[in-house]
């Protein structure tokens, strides 16, 4: 009986060392485990097998790491880094070749660009764990080839061709239908879509006002108030969802919120619809989009869709200057871009609308709210209200920066009237620790100079 407990134990030995070279062995992804997919370039592919053996382990949910990650004592250690590594850059969509959005791509080139990684307590255990240069130009080239195949516009000078920041293009890239325009124009500014007739689309997203109301809270029908600040229609069409924890998948999907709400419009599209068809002159122009004279909610929230389309803002200053045009910022405004760029800004604040694309949370919620002086509400929790997964927790969609001069004030609570008092606070709240250098208070107003010199035309006019 003994003996069978021992050779038990023995086997159970065995099998644990076995297990452990096992995962020893593979420790790391090779290349080869991404070789098979077969729509890679060659830099994708380097790229890929680089980021797979030397960061995937610390950020992903399925990292593949070392066995002694999984042992008592160094699982508390590396699983915090799993953990905060995965929450503020998840690679994991690059190595299942889901592709990668415009942020992590600048969060990546960010980290290489300021060579924080991996980190320092890492690196004294795992001595080859840095990437040599050759690895990082290898990076950087992927990183470069997405971003001119993906999400350039085209429309920067060579200086700026690689900057996660792009000129805005001139119109909606897909082309409009200009009727389809007119009509969505016209119920943008209907007061029709609200149960009293006394609220439209432009209420709170006053094209003259930056596509804001530029209040804290809106007020909705009976003077209601609402909960959180509304966000520019300006260049909206760009946000990869819509609303700031992204619950509508797009402009048309929005769009079809507001005439429900209790208390932002408070009908029902049988109401809408009721007064809308008795306008004979405005369902003269739905036949001609449509094909009917029957009113649906999906052609009404098509058609606004389609108008805020033509809600683009190109040729700021600072669009100019990303052009190519050396007059276009004064000396201090072109610092303030490239302080912009250097304090990691950008890593969020990316691309052709400067914001948009990610849904990110504070380093610290807690300390950020604290600071704020905000008990955290359903406002506060974010995307996770969408996606009902707790890592969403405190998400919030990165607001534009485009014609951010007219678009206070600021913060999903709108409590901020002061940009000059918002970068502070994102450097403190917002910038990853590793990335953070103290702002000076010449550096801000260098920033805001900047951000002031970032609205565009709507229509040919200067907002
Ligand atoms: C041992 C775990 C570990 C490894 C390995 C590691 N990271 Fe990280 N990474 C972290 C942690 C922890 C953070 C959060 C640091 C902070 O709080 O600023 C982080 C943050 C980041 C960020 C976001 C901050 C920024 O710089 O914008 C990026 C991007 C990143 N890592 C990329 C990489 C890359 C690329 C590699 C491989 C060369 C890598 N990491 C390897 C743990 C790791
Ligand atoms: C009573 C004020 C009010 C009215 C009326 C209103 N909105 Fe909004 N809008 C808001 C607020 C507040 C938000 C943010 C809500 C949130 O994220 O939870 C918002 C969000 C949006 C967004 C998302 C922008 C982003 O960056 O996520 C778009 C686009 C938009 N509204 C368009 C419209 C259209 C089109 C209409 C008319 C059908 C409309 N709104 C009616 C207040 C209003
Ligand atoms: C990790 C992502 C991230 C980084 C890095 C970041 N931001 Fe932000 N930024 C956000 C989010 C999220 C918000 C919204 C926060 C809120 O409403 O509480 C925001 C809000 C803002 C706003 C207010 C916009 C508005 O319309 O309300 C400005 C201005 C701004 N950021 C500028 C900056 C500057 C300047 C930097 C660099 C010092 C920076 N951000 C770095 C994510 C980021």
């Amino acid at each position: 009986m003994k003996k069978k407990i021992l050779i038990l134990i023995a086997l159970l030995i065995c099998g644990f060392v076995a297990f452990g070279l096992i995962n020893l062995v593979v420790e790391v992804p090779t290349s080869d485990s991404y070789a098979s997919l077969t729509t890679d370039t060659p830099a994708m592919k380097q790229a890929k097998a680089i980021i797979g053996a030397k960061c995937q382990m610390c950020h992903s949910k399925d990292p593949g790491r070392p066995f002694y990650a999984k042992l008592p004592g160094a699982s508390a250690a590396i699983g915090k880094h799993v953990e905060e590594g995965t929450q503020i850059a998840d690679l994991q969509q690059l190595l299942e070749n889901k592709g990668a959005d415009e942020v992590l791509l600048a969060k990546l080139e960010q980290s290489i660009k300021l060579d924080t990684m991996p980190i320092i307590p890492f690196i004294a255990l795992h001595w080859n764990s840095k990437p040599t240069n050759s690895e990082k130009q290898a990076i950087l080239t992927w990183i470069h080839e997405v971003r001119a195949q993906k999400y350039s516009t085209g429309l920067a000078s060579a200086e700026f061709a690689n900057h996660p920041v792009q000129p805005l293009p001139d119109a909606w890239p897909g082309g409009v239908d200009e009727q389809k325009v007119k009509l969505g124009n016209l119920l943008y500014h209907d007061v029709r879509l609200s149960k009293d007739d006394t609220i439209s689309c432009a209420s709170c997203h006053d094209l003259k006002k930056g596509g804001t109301d530029q209040a804290q809270f809106s007020t909705g029908v009976r003077d209601q108030l609402g909960g959180i600040n509304a966000p520019t229609s300006l260049n909206a069409m760009f946000n990869v969802l819509q609303f700031w924890d992204g619950r509508a998948k797009d402009l048309a999907d929005q769009a079809g919120g507001p005439p429900l709400n209790p208390i932002e419009m408070d009908t029902t599209w049988e109401q809408v619809i009721g007064k809308l068809s008795t306008d004979t002159e405005l369902t003269a122009l739905y036949e001609k989009v449509f094909s009917t004279n029957q009113w649906n909610d999906k052609n009404i929230t098509d058609a606004i869709a389609e108008f805020e389309r033509t809600l683009i803002t190109p040729n700021s200053a600072l669009d100019k200057h990303l052009k190519g045009d050396k007059d276009a910022l004064t000396e201090a405004e072109q610092m303030g871009f490239a302080l912009f760029t250097e304090h990691s800004c950008a890593t969020c604040h990316a691309g052709k609308a400067m914001g948009g694309q990610s849904f990110e949370k504070p380093i610290d919620p807690k300390a950020y709210y604290a600071f704020r002086g905000i008990k955290p509400g359903e406002a506060e929790f974010g995307r996770v209200n969408a996606t009902k997964n707790e890592a969403d927790r405190y998400k919030l969609k990165v607001p534009l920066l485009r014609n951010i001069a007219v678009t206070g004030p600021y913060l999903h609570d709108g409590n901020i009237t002061d940009l000059k008092e918002i970068v502070p606070i994102m450097n403190d709240h917002f910038v990853p620790k590793l990335n953070r250098k103290p702002l000076s208070k010449e550096d801000i107003d260098k920033i805001v100079a900047m951000l002031m010199k970032n609205s565009g035309l709507l229509n040919g006019e200067q907002i």
